[in-house]
């Protein structure tokens, strides 16, 4: 075989083994013609509310679906720098064929979500990764379901309640929202005129601002028949604290089932000694640890390790541990093996650590 021709042989044999330079080429064409790559084209912007925009996304065909309540995680390049996000689609269960509805809030420090709010427009198109999470309803839904949100947190429990109008289920469904005001409700006309159609609907809007702030309290519920319901929470942190009180002290805690898109992490843990030096193997560059988790840490220090939900169930920030003690913040556990892959988002380095990063 000539020289010529196995080189050949070699570069295309490599092109199929190695997808992504594939992309890389392809999406000098055209962004949306992928080998491997997931994405998806930005075809419907709608800014719903002075806070929140909805994007209806067009996945590239490797595009699986995804389950009522899950998430997926949408990655945009601002100045240069690709940065990860999840976001739950709000549109009812869908597979491969389907568009998918998100509705991001945009918070007045957020880098990702004021980026989409301020310039998302038809024909931008953003990375994707397969719908993942289990907040999802179950495969044979009982007698009743009540979802409970707060917030952007409407969009998971959204999709579960248009998932369940489409399959015409004739159980209870309730319905609570709490948001600011009425004019913050990005799906206000929608659930609306869900109510008017669908009398096992029970809609119930509080509004937490204005003249008579109205919050959870466990009354909300009184009148609702809980009995073999399945409850499903999503919402800020507060909202979610008193739902889950509530539902302890009504022994409702075991048919109770909650996604939270932040976790409150404690800026340093008093409790241990912040002491050592926290080295970025593949970077070069060491920082004395501040006690905060080595995510932060390293973006302090000026490096961009991929992550995505920041709050531990993603897994787009694992690396691997080289050497030193690491303490995970969910679960208190303390970790001394040396080449483990640990989750930069939810880990802290106890004294001198190394990392792969
Ligand atoms: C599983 C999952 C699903 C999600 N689904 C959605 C969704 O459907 N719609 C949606 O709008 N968001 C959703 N989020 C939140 C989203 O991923 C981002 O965290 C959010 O958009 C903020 O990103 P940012 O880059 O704008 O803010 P950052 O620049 O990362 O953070 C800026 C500041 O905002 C605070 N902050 C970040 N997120 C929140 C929050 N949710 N509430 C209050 N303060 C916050 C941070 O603590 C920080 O101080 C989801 C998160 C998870 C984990
Ligand atoms: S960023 Fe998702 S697990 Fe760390």
């Amino acid at each position: 075989m000539s020289t010529k021709i196995s080189s050949l042989m070699g570069s295309v044999l490599q092109a199929a083994l190695t997808p992504h330079p594939v992309d890389r080429y392809l999406e000098l064409v055209d962004p949306m013609l992928t080998w491997r790559d997931l994405r998806a084209e930005v075809v419907g912007v709608r800014r719903t509310t002075d806070r929140t925009v909805t994007l209806t996304l067009r996945p590239t065909r490797q595009w699986k679906g995804h389950k009522a309540g899950q998430y997926v995680q949408v990655s945009a390049v601002i100045d240069g720098v690709r940065h990860k996000r999840c976001f739950s689609p709000a549109n009812a269960a869908g597979d491969h064929r389907d568009d998918l509805e998100l509705t991001i809030t945009a918070h007045d420090d957020g880098f990702v979500s004021r980026h989409l709010f301020d310039h998302a427009e038809p024909g931008m198109v953003l990375g994707l990764d397969q719908a993942a999470g289990d907040f999802t309803l179950p495969a044979n839904p009982g007698r009743a379901a009540v979802f409970i949100s707060g917030g952007s947190g409407i969009t998971p429990v959204l999709s579960m309640l248009r998932t369940l109008v489409a399959r015409n289920y004739r159980g209870a469904m309730t319905f609570v929202h709490y948001a600011r005001s009425e004019a913050d409700v990005a799906y206000f006309q929608e659930l609306q005129n869900l109510a008017a159609l669908h009398p096992n609907l029970d809609l119930r809007l509080h509004y937490t601002r204005g003249v008579a702030p109205d919050h959870f309290t466990g009354a909300h519920l009184a009148d609702v028949d809980t009995d073999d319901a399945d409850i499903f929470l999503c919402g800020p942190a507060s909202l979610m604290d008193a739902v889950r009180e509530h539902c302890e002290s009504a022994g409702l805690a075991d048919r109770l089932h909650t996604e939270a898109f932040t976790l409150t992490i404690p800026a340093v843990d008093p409790n241990q000694p912040v002491t050592g030096t926290l080295g970025f193997t593949d970077s070069n560059v060491t920082v004395e640890n501040d006690g905060r988790t080595i995510l932060d840490q390293a973006e302090s220090a000026g490096l961009s390790p991929e992550s995505g939900c920041r709050m531990g169930i993603c897994f787009s920030c694992t690396k691997v541990k080289k050497s030193g003690c690491t303490r995970n913040v969910l679960t208190g556990e303390l970790d001394s093996e040396a080449d483990q892959h640990i989750q930069l988002c939810v880990n802290t380095p106890v004294g001198d650590v190394e990392i792969e990063v």
